[in-house]
């Protein structure tokens, strides 16, 4: 290895390559499961994201003269419904479709003649994303892993019974949460005494609305506030929510109510079940808590939630029969894949209601800093369906246009070649960058230091072919109060092609285990710090090279 002058990049070519490597197929890459690229903050501006909406709104038209798309059978037109695609980043919506169905007629007083995004429905059990919002709010993860027999007396009573099946000591607030704790689907605290679990604490997620009524009371001992105080105070009034409550409106002029009030469900009162499936909102209501959790999880928001708590919150907590479906607390989280993005996951941390006329679903796509929200009424038929055929359609045609958006603006902030101020054409140490469709990440094109062209050097000490450098933003940013610029930070995964070896499972992409897996000094192999000024990159730090390369 005549080519390596340098002690510190002989020894770092033997970590990397004994350390770092991430194992791919072919020319597959192995990214770690972050965002690919920074989440894009200007959606409206780009071409993409138009023509998208454009093509979305064609689709949802041809389902609503005939009942059909490319995914599937969408019979929309009886349905009245509001849809909003958001950003953390705007106020304004990024998407937005309304539609009044010509069965929709309610009599004069008894109901909206039109919706609109502010239209107010029943969200039925999106109330249950609200109720772990609620309590998140006031109390964090304090009492999360406290049996639920510590808050709330007449269960401890029955534990103490030796002949109850369900193990009360051993639920816990997030097991309930979670729909963890095998409390049977639908249940009155009276009843649950003589009613069998639906599987041991812990097993498996099984749905359980009264699993939310157990934990309102518990929220009520552990505050010593009742549970409509705690949810005005928490979420209302710092979101500022003209659309939200837990009873129905006093004005049914505000609400969508098909047919009446009584064959709607439009104003049965679930009493203390209005935690798990009570509340009502709008689409736009909707966009505006789902923004602030977007918000949450990166920086403050109107929400009395960390940053940490958030991420947290937004993660599985159990798996389902599917490979493309997790459950959280309580998020329906959906995972897909985009074409020319392989080896990577994208996640959709979603609730979805359905009681009476009514079926939304509220979704979250950390990926991209976006979110959507669907409300919707219907009868006889059951909206459900075409609620979750809408947000298939959203992500099915938005999704595209935001990873292109994500990867074009990565591109502007940061792609170029960075040097060594000063230096000249032997000595010198440069970088450059790029983005592709077809790759993840950040692309380290180039990489020479000291004259040493350490890719080339790399890949010739190891014998590995098609290596690649990539970097992924961590979601670290560092800000200098009273300075306009910030530092944000990146790891990278050096990819390398692995076509001959074992295709089982075990051998899959893992790129996870390398992270900060190789060390110089105090500093990790994989660290890459831009500085950006006006939101455009001004500098790179390879941390190792420990020298500042200016952008050109
Ligand atoms: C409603 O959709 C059905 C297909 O689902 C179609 O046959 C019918 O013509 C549509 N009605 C209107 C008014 O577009
Ligand atoms: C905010 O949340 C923390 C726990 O995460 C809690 O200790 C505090 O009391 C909450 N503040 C309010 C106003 O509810
Ligand atoms: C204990 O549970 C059994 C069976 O459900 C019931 O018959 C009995 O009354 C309970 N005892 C107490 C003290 O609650
Ligand atoms: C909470 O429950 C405990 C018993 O588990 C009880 O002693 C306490 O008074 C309750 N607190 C409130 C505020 O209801
Ligand atoms: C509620 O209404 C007020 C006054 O019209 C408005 O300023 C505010 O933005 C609304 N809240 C939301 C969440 O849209
Ligand atoms: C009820 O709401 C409608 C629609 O928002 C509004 O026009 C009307 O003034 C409201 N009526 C009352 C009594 O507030
Ligand atoms: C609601 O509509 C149903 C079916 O049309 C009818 O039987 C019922 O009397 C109505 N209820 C009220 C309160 O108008
Ligand atoms: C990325 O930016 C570079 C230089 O700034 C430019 O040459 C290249 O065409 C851009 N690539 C894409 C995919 O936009
Ligand atoms: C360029 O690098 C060479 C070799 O290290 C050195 O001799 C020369 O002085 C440098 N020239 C300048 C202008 O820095």
């Amino acid at each position: 290895m005549l080519l390596l002058r340098s002690v510190r990049a002989h020894q770092l070519l033997q970590l990397v390559s004994f350390l770092l490597f991430t194992l791919v197929y072919g020319e597959d890459s192995c990214p770690l499961q972050t965002p690919l690229y920074p989440p894009p903050r200007n959606l409206l501006s780009r071409q993409d994201v138009k023509s998208a909406s454009k093509s979305l709104s064609q689709t949802i038209e041809e389902a609503l003269t005939t009942g059909i798309t490319d995914l599937g059978s969408l019979p929309l037109n009886t349905t009245t419904f509001a849809v909003k695609v958001f950003s953390s980043h705007t106020e304004d919506s990024i998407y937005e479709y309304i539609y009044t169905s010509p069965t929709y007629s309610p009599k004069p007083g008894a109901g909206a003649e039109k919706t609109a995004l502010d239209s107010v429905y029943r969200v039925a059990s999106i109330s249950k994303l609200i109720t772990v919002l609620t309590l998140l709010a006031h109390d964090g993860y304090t009492h999360w892993n406290h049996p639920i027999t510590d808050f709330i007396p007449e269960l401890d009573i029955l534990a103490r019974n030796q002949s109850s099946r369900l193990q009360w000591r051993e639920v816990t607030l997030g097991d309930l949460a979670a729909q963890l704790s095998g409390v049977p689907h639908d249940s009155f605290l009276s009843g649950i005494v003589s009613e069998d679990p639906t599987f041991a604490p812990g097993t498996t997620a099984a749905y359980s609305n009264a699993a939310y009524q157990l934990l309102r009371y518990a929220m009520e001992n552990i505050t010593g506030t009742d549970f409509p105080s705690m949810f005005q105070n928490s979420i209302v009034k710092p979101l500022n929510l003209n659309s939200t409550s837990l009873l129905a409106p006093g004005n049914a002029s505000v609400g969508i109510i098909p047919v009446n009030e009584t064959v709607s469900v439009w104003d049965f009162d679930l009493g203390d079940g209005d935690a798990f499936g009570g509340a009502y909102s709008s689409a736009h209501d909707l966009a505006v808590i789902g923004r602030s959790i977007l918000q949450s999880l990166s920086r403050s928001s109107a929400l009395n939630l960390s940053s940490t708590l958030a991420r947290h919150w937004l993660k599985p907590l159990s798996h389902t029969t599917s490979f493309k479906t997790s459950v959280g607390a309580p998020w329906e989280i959906f995972r897909y894949e985009l074409p020319n993005r392989p080896n990577h996951v994208i996640d959709v941390y979603s609730k979805s209601g359905n009681l009476g006329a009514y079926a939304d679903i509220i979704a979250l796509i950390p990926e991209y800093d976006i979110g959507f929200s669907i409300t919707a009424a219907d009868l006889p038929t059951n909206p459900l369906t075409n609620v979750w055929g809408l947000a298939d359609l959203i992500i099915d045609r938005l999704s595209p246009a935001f990873d292109k958006a994500a990867q074009q603006e990565a591109n502007a902030t940061y792609a170029g070649t960075y040097k060594v101020q000063g230096a000249n054409s032997t000595t010198d140490s440069y970088v450059a960058i790029t983005t592709d469709h077809y790759k993840p990440g950040l692309q380290v094109a180039e990489w020479v230091s000291n004259g040493v062209d350490f890719l080339q050097s790399l890949a010739a000490l190891s014998g590995f072919e098609g290596l690649a450098v990539r970097l992924y933003p961590t979601g670290i940013e560092e800000t200098v109060p009273g300075e306009s610029s910030k530092r944000v930070f990146f790891r990278s995964t050096f990819d390398y092609d692995t076509s001959g070896q074992s295709k089982g499972v075990i051998s899959a992409c893992q790129s996870w285990l390398n992270v900060d897996g190789s060390r110089i000094g105090n500093i990790g192999v994989d660290e890459w710090v831009f500085t950006l000024e006006n939101g455009q990159a001004s500098s790179a730090e390879p941390r190792i090279l420990r020298k500042r390369l200016r952008r050109l």
